[in-house]
């Protein structure tokens, strides 16, 4: 069938950008990265991108379809074809363009290389006996386990468009999965170091990092992780751990988020006589309720009684973080067809061996 696709070319010799609409005979199965290799093969040898493994297991193949990061191997073309509309596909953005869809990935490299992506396991000698690590631990860290690399989320990522410094959603989530990993033994200077400005609390919880991500990683939640395990740590000096824990105590004492006090509590009086002129004009418009008597919802109960039960069931740090579980629920290339498969069921995926779960008689996981 016929397949057209709108590339924004880049010639880093001569500096120019160009919009090409290109138009060829593919199969129905096309994906993105089928259609640009028969566009390179049949059209134009020039044309410029990355790929490898063509199966979403490399990461190579990241680029933006109208405007949004996609997998080129993951991505179905027919019924974009059928529907008549023609995608633009262009560079992954946050990243310098080196030629056509091909970025300069060092920066995303030198984030993750931050992270000391590596076990920290806290001794030289691992001994003679093999440290076990439970299936149930081990789930901590399964969807920042399943991490390419590919860039797609960073290419979305708000927070990295505004300070490129920001360490980002692949790196940050690559840091959860070392201090979520049972056997790691770094996980308060680690906590430290990504708390530093630029890390932990710069993101602005737009999503967009989670709604990109095509291995279902969910970063926000990775950091949302961080964030909790931080705060669990002790670690909260920064205005983003103080602003989060105002929030906890506004909703336990009172029901409702206190605007009002989140800038004193957060910044300290000194800083916010500084906001002072802000406040006026916010407080002009009715934005600022007044502080006092305290505005108490009339059902506080309710928030308190969550409140306690959280702590009674010992949800400090990342256990307290309601994920998105993106990661299981999209994966979309499931047994039977059956999208609506239970991402949890019994034949989900292969069950590793669970300590003390169907052992043989010779310690052999049956
Ligand atoms: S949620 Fe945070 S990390 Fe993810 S894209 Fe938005 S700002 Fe970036
Ligand atoms: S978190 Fe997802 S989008 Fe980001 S690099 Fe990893 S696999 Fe790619
Ligand atoms: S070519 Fe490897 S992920 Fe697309």
């Amino acid at each position: 069938m016929k397949m057209a696709l709108k590339i924004w070319r880049y010639n880093p010799v001569a500096g120019e950008r160009a919009l090409k609409e290109y138009e060829v005979d593919a199969p129905e199965w096309a994906t993105l990265l089928d259609l640009l290799d028969i566009i390179k093969d049949k059209v134009d040898g020039t044309l410029a991108y990355r790929k490898s493994c063509r199966m979403m297991i490399c990461g190579s193949c990241g680029m933006r379809m109208d405007g949004a990061a996609v997998l080129a191997c993951k991505t179905r073309m027919e019924g974009i074809a059928e529907s008549g509309h023609v995608p633009v596909i262009s560079a992954m953005g946050n990243m310098p363009i080196v030629k056509d869809l091909v970025t300069d990935m060092q920066p995303f490299w030198g984030k993750i290389r931050a992270m000391s992506p590596w076990l920290e396991p806290g001794y030289q000698d691992p001994g003679d006996k093999e440290f076990v690590v439970s299936q149930e631990e081990m789930d901590t860290i399964h969807k920042e386990s399943l991490c390419i690399m590919c860039g797609c989320c960073v290419s979305e990522c708000n927070s990295m468009e505004a300070d490129p410094e920001f360490l980002g959603p692949a790196a940050l989530a690559k840091g959860m999965r070392f201090v979520g990993d049972a056997r790691d033994q770094a996980t308060v200077e680690r906590l430290q170091e990504y708390s530093n400005p630029h890390g932990i609390w710069d993101c602005t919880r737009c999503y967009f990092c989670q709604e990109r991500c095509p291995k279902g990683v969910d970063p926000l939640d990775a950091i949302a992780k961080l964030g909790a395990e931080a705060m669990k740590e002790g670690i909260d000096s920064d205005l983003g751990a103080k602003h989060a824990k105002w929030f906890v105590t506004s909703a336990k004492t009172t029901g409702w988020l206190r605007e009002t006090e989140l800038v004193p509590k957060t910044q300290g009086i000194v800083r916010s006589l500084k906001e002072v002129k802000f406040a006026m004009g916010l407080a002009k418009h009715g934005k600022v309720p007044p502080p006092i008597p305290p505005h108490v919802a009339k059902d506080v109960d309710e928030s308190r009684k969550l409140y306690d039960l959280v702590k009674q069931q010992g949800r400090d740090g990342a256990a307290g973080i309601v994920q998105g579980e993106h990661a299981l629920g999209r994966l979309e290339f499931e047994r039977g067809g059956q999208a609506d498969r239970d991402p949890y069921g019994e034949d989900s995926f292969p069950r590793p061996y669970l300590p003390g779960k169907g052992e043989s008689e010779e310690g052999r996981p049956t």
